[in-house]
């Protein structure tokens, strides 16, 4: 008895445990917060209780599409789980995800309405099921994504009421497969990717002048010839030689007709339509180079390796043969890609043979135009009459609004959203494509830190503030906005891998910008949810970029004090940055950084961000040097330039020094104007040095000052010269840091006068950038 009271107090005391955890374990309360779904759905509510997928979860079906939708649950399942999930047409008792057809539901609408014993997803297309599937992939935990057996594991999701539906109706990622080229089955990742963000075009740039990617069977030359460049990869694009017509081209490929119908069929099925972009009449060296009488002068070509700029071998606007040629290529892009669009390019022409060539002249004169603009509209306005004879609509760069829009075309806008607006307010519809948001093949995080990009930086908290709906728009005119798309232009991008890491998770801000309600929009709350669906980037092997984790600082300066305030930073709020200062090191004792630090000697900062006790990532470091003009008032005797105002009053002495990235926020720059500032210490004080940091960077004319004066005053009216620098202009190539030290005898002084300038009669430019980012003194 004794012992049986024992026994049972023990099974009972066991079982209790089993219970109690049991319990534990289904009573976990989903919130809002465990729902991490990108992009953000429009509305969603959660009950009490949980969907638990077992191995005899069965799917119920239709029809194909909607079989079609639910393989892709099925795969990942059999995967992560190792089960064989079943498809049915007969609705069970429960236990099952049932696919309903919604007449009432837009489009691309859909509903999730999951229940502990079942689940309904209801939509009315089959992009709709196919974006339910998405979601509930996305509530399931991130494991699901593994392609090996993951244990221990409760494949639930919690009981949600979804509604959800895009915001714009085209979301798209273009790929430049010319300039690098990709093949197949990376394209068809990318179409996996952009399916798991709900996005729905891919737009593929398959011409440009660096190689022709499509194959035209009419026309065999063009991927013959056109497709392959000398191999100059060991060089930096910029850095490329002119190639010979004669040399042969060894770099390159192309995707034949059957390769691209298997892509649009393959993106089909993922709900993404493939629209080509067939460029014209510039960016065509490559065909040129194939069939040289596609030109004005008709003269041999070689495919460039590199860089090319001005763009002046473009196709003959004057010869019939080149629309000759033209349509024949377009029959056959529209009998491979089943799209309603068709884009043609239309950007950067410069026109100066179809100045001088007889052709081109004769067609001005017949056509009655005023001028190359007017023979560029023509141009379009022919093509685009063709390709709508064929039922199709074409799309064009901005461009195509110069001398006069063709009457249907759709402009996609990337020299900012101007364009977009223009054509809008004209009754035509636009894409939003604006290159400060949109372009991928920009910088995601500090040049110094980041693999060789275009352009300035692109964050992916800065594609998170992309609106497409700007300026002053009427209803009427906002609908004729489609959406926004981001170009991954791949001059600086050889490898497929490398474009991944340019494409995520950027890709994944601009999801949210397209697919959520304005309202909605919260850098946050997407934050977080970010950080989840970067665990799934980690099952899914994809290459994506950890920028946004890296420290960056921003400067507060006190006049008061004479002292400067530190942030550390990285993109994610609640981060958890620890730093040390001078020679401490970065470890577990390591400070948090909970408040600015505010410094006022020369300090070294070291920072890192933590997990677990542990620094990861990269090591931030930056050291402040104090001098004696660190937070005085700075008098601009000539104004900076608007573009370039640095952090404003106390730039040039807030101890911040600028990168090599000139648009860094660290620079203030003076365009065709000496630039003159006087540095007011406060107080007389004993000097005998002044430094100025100053930058090169002359393909976007900025230039070393040739002449730099100090001058010293106690009165802020009389000014002593004390010392001078002169630099004759030199033609460096690359960008370069360069501190201007003037020592001269220790003297008394409050006002320190800083005069430099460029000798334009040394440097024949029509722009000159002086840029500064520290006044130095000592
Ligand atoms: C473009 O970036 N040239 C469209
Ligand atoms: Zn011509």
């Amino acid at each position: 008895m004794k012992k049986a009271s024992h026994i049972s107090f023990f099974v009972l005391f066991t079982v209790g445990i089993l219970l109690n955890s049991c319990q534990e374990k289904s009573a976990k309360v989903y919130t809002e917060a465990d729902v991490n779904i990108i992009p953000k759905v429009a509305h969603l509510n959660i009950t009490e209780g949980v969907f638990q997928f077992n191995e005899n979860t069965v799917f119920v079906v239709s029809n194909e599409e909607q079989k079609q939708a639910v393989k892709l649950l099925i795969d990942k399942f059999n995967n992560a789980a190792n089960w064989n999930l079943k498809i049915t047409a007969k609705t069970p008792t429960s236990n099952y995800i049932s696919l309903a057809l919604d007449n009432s539901l837009e489009q691309e609408a859909y509903t999730i309405n999951a229940s502990t014993s079942h689940v309904v997803l209801k939509a009315s297309s089959a992009s709709g099921f196919l974006y339910a599937i998405q979601s509930l992939r996305q509530l399931l935990p991130v494991e699901i994504e593994s392609d090996t057996l993951i244990k221990n594991i409760d494949w639930e999701i919690p009981n949600v009421q979804i509604t959800d539906s895009p915001r714009f109706k085209w979301r798209g990622l273009m790929l430049d497969v010319s300039r690098h080229f990709f093949g197949k089955d990376y394209i068809k990742e990318t179409i996996d990717m952009l399916a798991l963000h709900k996005m729905n075009i891919l737009h593929l740039h398959l011409v440009d002048d660096q190689g022709w990617r499509i194959e035209i069977k009419k026309y065999p030359k063009l991927t013959e010839i056109g497709a392959w460049r000398v191999d100059q990869e060991h060089l930096l694009w910029n850095a490329r030689e002119d190639n010979n017509p004669d040399d042969k081209g060894t770099y390159g490929g192309f995707l034949t007709q059957e390769d691209l119908k298997e892509i649009v069929a393959y993106a089909a099925t993922k709900g993404v339509e493939v629209v080509p972009e067939i460029e014209m009449p510039a960016h065509v060296s490559s065909a040129i180079a194939a069939y040289p009488e596609l030109s004005c002068h008709g003269e041999q070509i070689a495919v460039p390796s590199g860089a090319l700029w001005p763009i002046t071998d473009i196709y003959c606007a004057g010869k019939e043969s080149t629309f000759e040629f033209l349509e024949n290529v377009l029959l056959e892009v529209m009998d491979i890609f089943p799209s309603k669009y068709i884009h043609i390019g239309g950007d950067e022409a410069t026109k100066t043979n179809w100045e001088v060539c007889p052709h081109c002249k004769k067609r001005i004169k017949a056509e009655k135009l005023e001028n190359v603009e007017e023979l560029q509209s023509y141009f379009i306005k022919r093509i685009e009459k063709f390709i709508n004879s064929k039922g199709k609509k074409l799309i064009g760069w901005d461009e195509i609004l110069e001398g006069g829009l063709a009457p249907e075309a759709t402009v996609m806008s990337w020299r900012g959203v101007k364009g977009g607006i223009e054509a809008a307010k004209h009754g035509n519809d636009a894409i939003m494509s604006p290159v400060g948001y949109c372009y991928f093949d920009y910088y995601q995080g500090t040049p110094d830190l980041e693999p060789k990009a275009a352009g300035p930086v692109t964050t992916v908290s800065k594609v998170y503030q992309f609106e497409p709906i700007v300026g002053e728009l009427f209803q009427e005119e906002e609908k004729h906005i489609l959406g926004g798309q981001a170009n991954v232009w791949a001059e600086h991008i050889p490898t497929e891998e490398h474009s991944q890491y340019m494409i995520f998770p950027r890709l994944t801000a601009l999801s949210e910008t397209l697919w959520s309600p304005k309202e909605s929009r919260n850098w946050n709350d997407f934050s977080v949810r970010l950080k989840s669906i970067m665990n799934r980037f980690e099952y899914l092997d994809v290459n994506y970029a950890k920028s946004a984790y890296i420290i960056n600082s921003k400067v507060k300066t006190d006049i008061q004090s004479k002292s400067v305030a530190i942030t550390l930073q990285n993109e994610f709020p609640d981060s958890d940055i620890r730093y040390v200062l001078n020679d401490a090191d970065l470890n577990s004792e390591a400070i948090p950084f909970t408040k600015p630090i505010v410094v006022n000697r020369t300090t070294a900062i070291k920072a890192s961000l933590f997990e677990a006790d542990k620094p990861i990532n990269h090591v931030f470091k930056e050291t402040i040097t104090f001098h004696e003009g660190v937070a005085s008032k700075v008098d601009y005797l000539t104004n900076y330039h608007e573009r370039y105002q640095g952090s404003h009053a106390f730039n040039l002495v807030n101890t911040l020094r600028g990168s090599k990235d000139f648009r860094d926020g660290r620079w203030q720059a003076w365009l065709n104007k000496d630039a003159k500032v006087v540095v007011d210490l406060g107080e007389e004080k004993n000097i005998s040095k002044v430094i100025i940091g100053s930058m090169v960077n002359q393909k976007n004319s900025v230039y070393y000052p040739t002449e730099i004066k100090v001058l010293l005053s106690h009165d802020n009216e009389n000014f002593t010269e004390v010392g001078k620098i002169k630099k004759p202009f030199k033609v460096d190539d690359e960008p370069e840091l360069k501190d201007f030290s003037i020592d001269f005898k220790a003297q008394k002084a409050r006002y320190i006068k800083v005069e430099a300038k460029i000798d334009k009669s040394d440097i024949e430019v029509k722009e000159a950038w002086i840029f500064m980012d520290e006044i130095l003194i000592d």
